[in-house]
């Protein structure tokens, strides 16, 4: 039930394999991109005890030599000191040009070792294998890798394809449902983008989605891939339609910046309200109608992603300071926000030109209605 993607980017284009069970086969899959039978395998520490011997052996099946790395969990290891060590572990290990990396983790763990693999030696190939949902239908495609700076997330980084990704579906049983559903939020993404016959798909499904169906899981990875491979074909180095995909991020970066990344939101959570809020500063621009903003709500409320900003013990939420992370956050050029806005569902659009004052309304109410 393996499908296949391809991400067509001239020499660098390469293959998104999607199923169940790819982990045990990966050592027959990965084996006809390597320039030698030999790899590196980067991993964090609850995947790790998971999926680790499965890869090995399968590595081992097809006459891949192996050695690993264990980093730990968590967003805090995407940082300079993380890379520093893992540059030397690599160096010491005797990886050479030849020798392929192999991401096997998360998000953290694609984008640290994706980067890592960018700059060691001045380039060594990289295959991604994604665990989270997240990372399958979104952080493994597309090429952008890197690291936090004690200034802000992503902010050190490059763009580096992989040469293949495997996304094993089965890895997605044993992630925490709060993960899943993070995840969920940026598949959902995609409907919103460009795809309203996706998002009525998954006003249907996301049930055997959330379930892990298999043919359900299974789709809505592979059109999440499907709708990034083609935006990142067009426009890889975001100089504009690439934009499309930070639907939801500039608000949603300033919860996450709030909270200081320490895990009481999720990326995922605050896309989640990112786009709720997109959608209704396009509905009071009176761009799109109120009852699409309303579907988008409705359908996070159905699959348990946040509609509101959580009560934070001993704070109290601060739209203008909400605003004052949204204009730090790298997207901003020339001092303008460029927001990705919609005409509707599924019919985004990038608008450079949005009053100071809307904006800051939307933040506004949306603070007042805060739990508590
Ligand atoms: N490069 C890109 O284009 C891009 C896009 C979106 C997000 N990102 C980055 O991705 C990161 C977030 O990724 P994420 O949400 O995957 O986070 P993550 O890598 O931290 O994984 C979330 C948690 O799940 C655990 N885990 C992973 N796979 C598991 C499995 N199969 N079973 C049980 N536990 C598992 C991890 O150890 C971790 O604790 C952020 O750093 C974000 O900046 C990058
Ligand atoms: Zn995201």
């Amino acid at each position: 039930m393996t499908s296949k993607l391809q991400v067509d980017l001239g020499e660098r284009s390469y293959d998104i394999l999607a199923g169940p069970g790819l982990i045990e086969q990966a050592g027959e899959r990965i084996l006809p991109v390597l320039d030698r039978k030999r790899v590196f395998i980067v991993t964090d520490a609850n995947v790790a005890p998971l999926y680790l011997k499965r890869l090995e052996d399968s590595l081992t099946k097809s006459g891949i030599d192996h050695a690993s790395h264990i980093l730990p969990a968590g967003e805090a290891t995407k940082d300079f000191a993380h890379l520093e060590s893992l540059i030397d572990v690599l160096l010491a290990a005797k990886v050479e040009r030849s020798t392929t990396l192999l991401a096997l983790g998360g998000g953290v763990i694609g984008d640290l070792a994706g980067f890592a693999a960018a700059i060691l030696l001045r380039g060594v190939p990289f295959v991604q294998i994604p665990t989270t949902l997240l990372s399958q239908v979104d952080s493994s495609v597309g090429g952008k890798t890197g690291i936090n700076t004690k200034r802000g997330k992503n902010l050190v980084g490059a763009f580096y394809q992989p040469r293949l990704v495997l996304a094993d579906t089965l890895a997605l049983a044993t992630l925490p449902g709060r993960e899943l559903r993070a995840g969920y939020a940026e598949v959902m993404k995609y409907g919103l983008i460009d795809d309203p016959a996706f998002f009525d798909w998954l006003e249907q499904n996301h049930r055997n989605v959330l379930d892990l169906k298999p043919d359900a899981i299974l789709q809505a990875v592979l059109a999440s891939c499907a709708a990034k491979a083609r935006i990142v074909g067009q426009d890889e180095r975001e100089s504009g339609l690439r934009a499309l995909l930070n639907l939801g991020h500039t608000f949603g970066h300033a919860f996450e910046a709030e909270l200081g990344y320490d895990g009481r939101m999720l990326h995922g959570e605050a896309v989640a309200l990112g786009m709720l809020l997109a959608f209704d500063l396009s509905a009071r621009l009176g761009l799109s109608p109120q009852e699409d903003a309303s579907r988008v709500a409705a359908h996070l409320a159905q699959t348990g992603l946040p509609v509101r900003l959580p009560a934070v013990a001993g704070q109290s939420w601060d739209a203008e300071k909400l605003l004052a992370h949204m204009t730090l956050d790298k997207k901003v050029k020339d001092g303008k926000i460029t927001f990705v806005l919609a005409r509707g569902i599924g019919q985004s659009f990038l608008e450079r030109n949005v009053p100071e004052e809307a904006v800051r309304a939307v933040m506004q109410d949306f603070v007042k209605m805060a739990g508590s």
